[in-house]
């Protein structure tokens, strides 16, 4: 098998993430751990377009950022009017780069954007605090697909663009959330997204209705739900049994 012919993902993928991409078994290459260095591709010799499947940084332009600001696109599509608010998870920030970049794309950059992290993976939650980019000592969060210690710094830019409410949930709440809309809409998802649909399952929304950072009726709220790979029920179960919830 040539180089060209191998997948490829990030170090810390997990045995559950690649398996769910098909690349085990065929050859897989381990390549670069999970932030790359900025400016950098963290997989410079891979190729873009159809081939091997390959997992690369959320980060790296530019395709993942087109992916993401699609999905406004395919958004207007459908709903034709704005939503009243958009929900959705940040771990390194190249989700909320390329949705923010949607957005402007389209003219709803009026639309608020709740930004949800876990406790313990919430390096964007830390870098508006400070008003300036940190790192996070380690990632504790359960959610470990929000594992980025440092947000990017387009992430924190896209504040002076749009409403963004930076908002974090404990890995209890966010794996409540996976365990209530499993039950809801038979979906499974990751902790990370967990992270997201919290903000409805918590009543955060109504929370921050309460506190007028939302409108007191939203038309309508889109949940950005992604992150299906790295979960089955046995590591659910596991997690439940971590945080005490069975
Ligand atoms: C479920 C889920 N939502 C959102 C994200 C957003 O991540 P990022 O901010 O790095 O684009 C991730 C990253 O893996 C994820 O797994």
């Amino acid at each position: 098998m040539n180089e060209a012919e191998r997948s490829r993902c990030c170090r810390t993928s997990s045995p559950l993430t690649a398996d769910g991409m098909g690349m085990v078994g065929r050859g897989l290459c381990i390549c670069g751990g999970r932030e790359p260095t900025p400016g950098k591709s963290p997989h410079p010799r891979s190729h873009w377009g159809w081939g091997p499947p390959l997992l690369c940084s959320s980060l790296s332009p530019p395709l993942p950022r087109k992916g993401h600001a699609s999905l406004v696109q395919e958004l207007k599509e459908v709903l034709r009017t704005p939503p009243g608010a958009l929900v959705l998870a940040v771990g390194g920030g190249g989700l909320l780069a390329g949705v923010v970049a949607g957005l402007l794309e389209v003219g709803w950059q009026h639309v608020p954007i709740i930004a949800m992290e876990t406790h313990g993976a919430h390096c964007f939650n830390a870098a508006i605090t400070a008003g300036k980019l940190v790192t996070l000592p380690d990632i504790t969060s359960v959610a470990k697909s929000l594992g980025a210690k440092t947000v990017a710094a387009r992430a924190l830019e896209c504040m002076r663009v749009c409403e963004i409410h930076s908002e974090v949930v404990e890995d209890a709440e966010a794996v409540s959330a996976v365990q209530q809309f499993l039950d809801d809409e038979r979906m499974l998802v990751e902790p990370a997204c967990g992270a997201a649909l919290a903000a409805i399952y918590s009543g955060l929304l109504g929370r921050l209705q309460a506190k007028g950072c939302l409108p007191p009726s939203l038309t309508s709220v889109v949940v950005i739900v992604c992150g299906g790979n790295n979960i089955n029920n046995r590591e659910l179960q596991a997690l439940k049994t971590h945080l005490g919830q069975v």
